[in-house]
């Protein structure tokens, strides 16, 4: 007798790792094989937020991940195939992502490769003569060179003497047809620099012309067509100039737009109906990069045409290009005079290697630690003589090129302490003689901040409730099951104790930012690994968050159905009623509350969380509160329907907590209106006795979700702007 083979452990097919930059997509498919060949399951562990692991139905998977500004830096994802009869049978692979902060300037601060103006498909008939100007342009200004690829035999293209060159052509009989031919511009010092601009030529014999005779076709609504769109090549270094046309039947010119579009990519309108795609690639692109164009009918703009092109992008082998390393993500902070920098410094290389980081002057008492990652830490004790502003210069060398560097200079400002003085008194004093909460949402990691000292002396003195804005979800603390990442989260509940803070947990239930396992949990492990989660997170803090965000956004955005959720599709409806019951039973004394956004005024989503609440209070759901998170526009006006929005709450029972207030601004000018926006919804919490909380987003908007649109009561140099005062006077002289 054959004694049975022992199962095997399944395998993953090798996974590369990436570079990209924020906003381009990861798009990885990973393979597993079983050697008995019994599909094997097939897990992530450490999905970033955001990213999918969708399954393609022959037992492979696509992770796919469009990485944020702040996912910059690298990211571990592994995956784990598991044996379909024997679970304990596994193997996995990692990857690595490395995402590159986007900073289009610094990228571009080192020479840019001469372009062609935009040059135009053609068409000649036979016994005619094509004849055109190429015009090449240099950035810097000095006259590039031109050359000519897949010139037809006949053809000339001759040196104008001003630096631009003229192409003639008078085909013959066996040209008729299309030809494709590229025009060429480099540098002649630096022939890496260079753009090639393809066009095609097209030769026509006389009976192809359009008789105009003949009857024209009738306005129309058939769909435009493109001509002459193809898939397209390029070279690392050069810039892809891709002009796209399309026609109707009807003569009349369709709309160009394109999707998919790479980062940094155009697509320009040349005024002629025509537009230009226009593409330097970096190395994170080499490969096939696939854009959507889509030609839409100028009469009737549901009708239109898709065409998916494909870009290749390659190293030219005669030419290999090595980009310039640069150092990114480094804001001119502001600090106190006797505080000390602690400012990263972090350089990056589009060709993925790890250039050399030094500083060109630093302060004597400094100290710029090598994190042994190709990173350093710029650490500075300051004193009284060092006020004013300090310039610091860091270069960093390309690791197999010595000529290429970059210089990034920075500023740190050190302030007299008492310019950060703020007049009258301090929020949370005025809050706390009212027995009002007056809070902030803390920035993940902030004892690594380079202005923590100033950042948590500010938050310290102004308010009296805290929540972490990233390091209580579930992504952040589960990583992994039953494996938790409590670092950032009890560092921030032992500041909330020193500085007498009401701590603020959020949240426990939410449907996103979640990590990979719980995303692609078995739904019917829902119900374990919610109770699981909520006694780690409650029974941990017990006694310690006295305020938990329980369930978040359950509601959609514009029906007001239930979000289908991981909990959802586990458990139904009921995961909310749960949620709150073992939050509970975890902490009786803690509050609890639902949470969710645009829901501040009348709309069918608040109508829903409504009714909802109503539902679920009759139900005996343990539920003590409703949070709404009001991130607003400084445009905002309806305060009377939030009056009387936060009031048919009251009157179900709830208390009422305003949790992730910001005004966001789209331009400076709107200080006061955006000031005005707050005391306006202070003033209607105030006025409303089950309204026991006001918290912002974040205090200064150098820290905010939102920083461009400066929606917190700080600017981003910690001075308090005029919402700041605006909450000063509310909480001292509003009487309900
Ligand atoms: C935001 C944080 O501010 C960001 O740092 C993070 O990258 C994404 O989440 N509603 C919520 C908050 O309940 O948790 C969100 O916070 C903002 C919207």
């Amino acid at each position: 007798m054959t004694p049975a083979l022992a199962n095997q452990a399944p395998t993953l097919d090798p996974i590369d790792n990436v570079t990209v930059f924020v906003g381009e997509q990861v798009s990885v498919r990973v393979v597993p094989r079983d050697p008995e060949g019994v599909v094997p399951g097939l897990r992530i562990i450490d999905i970033p937020a955001g990213a999918m692991f969708s399954d393609n139905g022959d037992g492979t998977r696509t992770f796919k991940w469009l990485p944020q500004s702040r996912d910059a830096g690298s990211t571990k994802v592994t995956f784990e195939a598991v044996d379909a009869l024997d679970e304990n049978l596994r193997n996995g692979r990692s990857m690595t992502i490395t995402v590159l902060q986007n900073e289009q300037n610094e990228m571009e601060t080192g020479n840019l490769p001469p372009e062609i103006e935009s040059l135009v498909d053609r068409e000649v008939t036979l016994g005619e003569t094509m004849d055109f100007r190429v015009v090449p342009y240099d950035p810097e200004g000095v006259v590039p060179a031109l050359r000519v690829e897949n010139m037809p035999g006949g053809a000339s293209f001759d040196d104008n003497r001003d630096g631009t060159r003229q192409f003639r052509w008078t085909p013959n009989s066996d040209q008729i047809g299309a030809h494709q031919v590229s025009f060429i511009v480099y540098e002649e010092k630096n022939q890496s620099l260079r753009t090639r601009q393809s066009v095609t030529l097209t030769v026509k014999a006389e009976q192809d012309i359009v008789n105009p005779e003949e009857p024209q076709p009738p306005i129309n609504s058939a769909a435009p067509q493109f001509e002459d769109l193809t898939d397209q090549f390029v070279y690392l270094g050069q810039t892809l100039n891709l002009v796209v046309r399309a026609t109707s039947e009807d003569g009349s010119v369709p709309g160009l737009a394109m999707d998919r579009m790479p980062v940094d990519s155009s697509f320009f309108d040349n005024g002629d109906g025509t537009r230009t795609f226009r593409w330097f690639p970096y190395p994170v692109n080499l490969g096939d990069t696939y854009v959507n164009v889509i030609a839409i009918d100028a009469h009737d703009p549901s009708i239109r045409t898709d065409k998916t092109i494909k870009i290749r992008v390659e190293r030219d082998p005669n030419n290999p290009v090595n980009f310039p390393p640069v150092i990114n993500g480094i804001r001119n902070p502001t600090i106190r005079a006797g505080d000390t920098l602690n400012q990263l410094v972090q350089p990056v290389d589009p060709d993925f290697t790890v250039p050399e980081l030094s500083a060109l002057n630093l302060p004597n008492d400094a100290q710029f630690v090598d994190n042994g990652d190709g990173t350093r830490d710029f650490r500075w004790p300051t004193d009284a003589g060092d006020i004013g502003d300090h310039t610091y210069h860091f270069r960093v060398v390309d690791s197999e090129d010595a000529s290429l560097t970059f210089e990034k200079s920075f500023t740190v400002t050190v302030a007299e302490p008492s310019s950060f003085e703020r007049s009258g008194e301090r929020l949370r004093v005025l809050a706390e003689r009212r027995d009002f909460l007056i809070g902030y949402a803390s920035v993940l990691n902030a004892p690594k901040i380079a202005d923590n000292e100033l950042y948590r002396q500010i938050a310290g003195d102004e308010f009296n409730m805290v929540t972490p804005e990233n390091s209580h979800k579930m992504g952040w603390v589960q990583p992994h099951r039953g494996v938790f990442e409590w670092e950032d989260a009890d560092d921030l509940a032992a500041y909330a104790r020193d500085k007498g803070m009401v701590l603020h947990g959020h949240p426990l239930v939410w449907y996103t930012q979640l990590p990979g396992w719980v995303q692609f949990m078995d739904v019917s492990e829902a119900k374990t690994i919610m109770q699981e989660h909520i006694n780690a997170l409650v029974g941990r803090y017990r006694g310690q968050v006295k305020i938990w965000d329980v369930v978040n956004e359950a509601i959609s955005d514009n029906d007001g159905k239930l979000r289908e959720s991981v909990w959802y599709k586990g458990m139904g409806e009921a995961y909310i009623a749960e949620a709150f019951k073992m939050a509970r039973a975890a902490d009786p004394e803690a509050i609890l509350i639902y949470n969710d956004y645009d829901v501040a005024w009348f709309n069918t989503k608040s109508d829903a969380m409504y009714n909802l609440l109503k539902r679920e209070l009759e139900a005996g759901t343990p539920i003590d509160g409703v949070g709404f998170q009001m991130h607003l526009l400084s445009d905002f006006t309806d305060f009377e329907g939030m009056n009387n929005n936060l009031q048919r709450f009251a009157d179900l029972g709830l208390d009422i907590y305003i949790t992730e207030f910001d005004v966001s601004m789209s331009s400076n000018d709107e200080l006061e209106q955006q000031a005005e926006v707050y005391r306006r919804s202070l003033e209607i919490c105030l006025a409303q006795p089950r309204c026991k909380a006001m918290q912002s987003w974040g205090f200064t908007d150098r820290y905010s979700w939102r920083s461009s649109n400066n929606p917190l009561l700080f600017d981003d140099k910690y001075q308090a702007k005029p919402a700041y005062y605006a909450w000063q006077r509310t909480l001292r002289d509003f009487l309900r």
